[in-house]
């Protein structure tokens, strides 16, 4: 391995270590271990036709001339996107912090206190501005975010409504465009209508469900709709609002007018536009429909010693538990974007958070009189940031656009003729006297010169907000930069993440997310842009989007992609949503049955409800392959309605299994497509791909095998890639040409979460054709390394023909359950005491755990994690043999904090050196967990989701 070469520093094993494992496994070389793994049937012919790896200076050479390609105007379009200030203490300190991006979502509760209190921060600012009192920790975006809305209000209709069969939702004709168009697409499988109105003249109707509304509206016009929504409501309905959190520090809010549901994207909380996102979205419901609330919900618990403990709560709602029967399919959110949100609420804090609305509001509004003083009509009656000009006749629109085009500057344009301006906290008194420039030439009048801002009105008496926000005590303590950089220390110490140790997460694939491929998200040339810019501002953007999309062709071997969906789940759906085009396009739209094996991640079924499908389950066989037989029974039994399989390979059991390609034949014979779920993606590229199996569409996370970090629960980027035949149902967009014009759009913004697209696109520039195919052998390696040195102890569950695994493994816990009554989840929380996160709990097969080491670590770290699990498996055998206490022993008592450890009353039938210092390198490198374990059935019992003082809920 050449050290300029990027695969030798993605790459964790050295070449003397690949010798000894592959001793260990028993093979003579890489090659053969992938002979026995990989199916010849399905294995590629040819190399992967993608360009040769470059070195991370070149990488850096090439993509700083993209990114110069791209040009940053100052962007008024406003439509749901605004230009923001991240805070450089935020940028420095989480966003290009790996403590903070790589750690996973915080399922593990006890070393995830960090993020779990910076989630429940972002939470609790939700719930003060929207004066709502609960929210979740974020959804994929606003537009994904108002069609959760709407399912949750249809998911709570009456007894009578469905029995009515109410299914309209009505909808305000001034909501964001792009909101609407995926509420189209969200609403027709699920037999919705949309009715969509002007709420002014709307009477909500029997068969109405809900409504949904935007304050303020896509003109930026403030409405009150205080009485609409008590009408609405009286008919038994749901009221749903898209919302603006900066404009609620002035505006009076939703929850205190009446609103049952309140939405939207918090990205001017500090996030930058990154050309659409990633941005979290936030969602906020009243307590009663805690049990339908879409997404993850950070509850306050305890742990075993009374402590304060945060965890996930409420979980049994999620697809993971319910299925088909979820009424959502979230699973990846926006979790850092959340965390930059709440932290830029805690460092401005209330009053920063106010100055900052009202001089946005003073700037809209001097800008409105004085573009009236030119001779145009500003139209807006009530406005917080926006003005909608009307033009003199005189004046031509072209003119307002290339005066403004010339000065660097994007407005936004009506289809009436009318123009926008969207202000936001970086507008400034020369930005201002640029628009107004722009205004003033194009009605051949004197330029005025504003050189202050200095009228500081708020919003008129009857719409302005009287209540406080922001009123618990982290958002007034961290006002320095020194104090905020320390509380975001003191939070990130609480957590494990990829700079701690290997997270063998099975399915997750939590491998290096190279410094490199990060850094170019802190530029402004990819941050800076507003998804709506004309393309020839972003032509950075279009050159690595479009290289991407062929690049990801190739590796799947499909013909076209699309980079639209914000997550593995969100492509799920897009990926089901086009096979539903394809046979309506076929006039076979009654075909609506999706085939799902029982090993599927709850995403899989939750997507198929909500493209409208009807899941039929087919088993497993006792090798955990699909049970081809019932399979086939299946396909023919509802040959006449198939619309699709769907089917994870390798196998969510970490196998390849070889009758992949009989599956898939047996499935098109019978009129269905197949849908290949990309989670496992890793295992396969450069070996074999998708096309290549018999699938017609896959998604794939990026967030998994591209690259992108976790983020602590997002964000992801869940492009699908489809074969020839479904090219032209591709999702578009109604506000930008993406390219494709086929179903409507699934996200917000034209091409997703376009900014982070970077990382992905400079792990495949870095690591070339060799250099991926490379990494997935490597997997390969690791994994059977791993399954080679525990397999005595634990036993491996299921292996394929040739009894190798694939890139995971699922390791068999059950019988340490019943010889010492010591569970996985016991395992998992000691592991947390030597310093490690567990493998996946309890997926696919209950009392197991899924390892999955990725190409990333090092033979050093695999023997470490080896040598743990089998230092854990030595301590279960005491307890089985009576050496240890049944009950009381370092197992069950896990995880030690520091306090239990050094607490003066030691009553353990066991050492305090035995809980903390098991294996002797934890003397140099120990991570202190920050509670006991946590309580989570108290915490579901006392449901408490913000942040207040502990007295409250004692
Ligand atoms: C097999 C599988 N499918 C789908 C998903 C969903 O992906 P996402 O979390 O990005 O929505 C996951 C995520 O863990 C998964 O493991």
């Amino acid at each position: 391995m050449a050290i300029d070469k990027f695969v030798s520093r993605h790459i964790g094993p050295r070449e003397d270590d690949i010798k000894e494992m592959l001793k260990v496994i028993g093979v003579q070389s890489l090659d053969e271990l992938i002979d026995q793994t990989v199916p010849a049937n399905i294995r590629l012919e040819k190399p992967l036709n993608l360009s040769n790896g470059l070195t991370e200076r070149e990488y850096f050479r090439k993509i700083l001339k993209i990114a110069q390609k791209n040009k940053v105007f100052n962007t008024y379009i406003g439509m749901g996107w605004y230009d923001t200030i991240t805070p450089s203490v935020i940028l420095r300190n989480i966003l290009e912090n790996p403590v903070w991006y790589t750690s996973y979502t915080p399922y593990q509760a006890e070393i995830s206190q960090g993020r779990l209190e910076a989630l429940l921060n972002f939470q609790t600012m939700v719930c003060e501005m929207t004066a709502m009192p609960l929210a979740n920790s974020s959804l994929l975006d606003e537009g994904t975010a108002a069609a959760e809305a709407m399912h949750m209000m249809y998911s709570l209709r009456s007894r009578a409504q469905e029995k009515a069969g109410a299914n309209v939702c009505f909808v305000d004709e001034l909501i964001w465009p792009q909101t609407l168009d995926v509420l189209i697409t969200r609403a027709e499988p699920l037999g919705i209508e949309l009715k969509i109105g002007n709420f002014k003249d709307a009477v909500a109707a029997e068969n109405w469900f809900g409504a949904i509304l935007q304050y303020p509206n896509s003109n930026g016009e403030i409405e009150d709709y205080a009485g609409f929504t008590k009408a609405v409501q009286e008919k038994g309905c749901k009221v749903a609002v898209a919302t603006d959190l900066l404009a609620l520090a002035l505006l009076t809010p939703p929850g205190e007018w009446g609103a049952d549901i309140v939405f939207g994207s918090s990205q001017r909380f500090g996030v930058s536009m990154g050309y659409g996102g990633p941005i979290a979205a936030f969602f906020a419901t009243r307590d009663e429909y805690k049990r339908d609330l879409p997404g993850r919900i950070i509850g306050v618990s305890k742990d075993v010693n009374g402590k304060h403990a945060l965890r996930l709560a409420l979980q049994t709602r999620e697809q993971h538990i319910k299925r088909d029967k979820a009424t959502s399919n979230i699973c990846t959110a926006q979790a850092l974007l959340a965390t930059m949100a709440g932290m830029y609420a805690i460092y401005h804090g209330p009053e920063g958070i106010k100055a900052i609305a009202e001089r946005v509001h003073n700037i809209a509004r001097l800008l409105a009189r004085e573009i009236t003083k030119l001779g145009y009509t500003q139209v807006n009656k009530k406005h917080f940031d926006t003005i909608r000009i009307d033009l003199p006749r005189h004046v031509k629109r072209e003119d307002i656009e290339w005066l403004s085009v010339d000065l660097e500057m994007n407005f936004r344009y009506f289809e009436n003729g009318q123009v926008g301006l969207s202000v936001d906290e970086t507008t400034n008194i020369e930005d201002i006297n640029w628009i107004l420039e722009v205004f003033a030439k194009a009605a051949n009048k004197p330029v005025p010169v504003i050189d202050s801002i200095a009228d500081d009105r708020s919003v008129d008496a009857d719409i302005k907000r009287q209540s406080k926000f922001l009123k618990q005590e982290v958002f007034s303590k961290y006002r320095s930069e020194t104090e905020m950089a320390r509380y975001i220390k003191r939070l990130e110490k609480k957590d494990i993440s990829l700079v701690h140790s290997m997270i063998s997460l099975g399915s997750c694939t939590m491998k290096l997310n190279a410094a490199t491929e990060m850094l170019p998200l802190s530029w402004i040339e990819f941050n800076g842009i507003h998804p709506y810019v004309p393309k020839n501002q972003a032509m950075g953007y279009h050159e690595l989007m479009e290289e991407l999309r062929r690049d990801l062709a190739e590796i799947t071997g499909f013909e076209d992609v699309s980079l639209q969906p914000n997550s593995g789940a969100a492509g799920e759906y897009a990926g089901l949503m086009v096979i539903r085009e394809y046979h309506k396009s076929r006039g076979d739209g009654h075909r609506n049955v999706a085939l799902i094996p029982s090993s599927a991640h709850g995403t899989n079924p939750a997507s198929a409800a909500m493209a409208g499908m009807k899941v039929v389950v087919v088993p497993c066989d006792e090798r955990g392959n699909i049970d081809v037989e019932a399979l086939k029974v299946k396909a023919e039994e509802y040959k006449n309605d198939l619309a699709c399989f769907m089917v994870t390979y390798p196998s969510t059991h970490g196998v390849f299994e070889s009758s992949i390609t009989e599956m898939c034949d047996i499935i098109h014979q019978n009129g269905g497509q197949v849908y290949m779920d990309g989670a496992n993606m890793n295992a396969q590229v450069g070996l074999t791909n998708p096309s290549r199996i018999g699938a017609d569409v896959c998604h794939l996370n990026l967030h998994k095998t591209f690259a992108i970090p976790h983020g602590g629960g997002g964000p992801g980027v869940g492009p699908i890639c489809v074969a020839k035949h479904l090219v032209e149902f591709l999702p578009a967009h109604s506000v930008m040409n993406n390219g494709h014009v086929g179903i409507h759009a699934v996200a917000s913004a034209p091409w997703g979460s376009a900014s982070v697209l970077t990382i992905t696109y400079g792990y495949i520039k870095m690591l070339g054709a060799d250099g991926l195919t490379e990494a997935t052998k490597i997997a390969i390696l690791n994994a059977n390394y791993i399954a080679a040195r525990l397999k005595d102890n634990y036993g491996i569950l299921y292996t394929g023909e040739n009894g190798r695994v694939g890139h995971e493994m699922i390791l068999e816990c059950r019988h340490l359950k019943s010889a010492a009554n010591i569970s996985e989840t016991d395992i998992s929380k000691r592991l947390m005491d030597y310093g490690f996160h567990a493998p996946t709990l309890s997926f696919p097969v209950h009392g197991t755990l899924m390892v999955e080491p990725t190409e990333s670590e090092s033979k050093e770290e695999l023997d470490r994690f080896v040598d743990t699990m089998n230092a854990i498996f030595d301590e279960i055998k005491e307890v089985e043999t009576g050496v240890a206490d049944a009950v009381d022993n370092v197992l069950m008592n896990a995880p030690h904090t520091a306090e239990m450890l050094t607490s003066n009353e030691w009553t353990h039938a066991y050492s305090r050196e035995k809980a903390a210092y098991p294996l002797e390198w934890l003397r140099e490198n120990k991570f202190w967990v920050p509670v006991g374990r946590v309580d989570n059935a108290w915490g579901d019992r006392n449901l408490f989701c913000t942040c207040e003082p502990l007295e409250s809920y004692k």
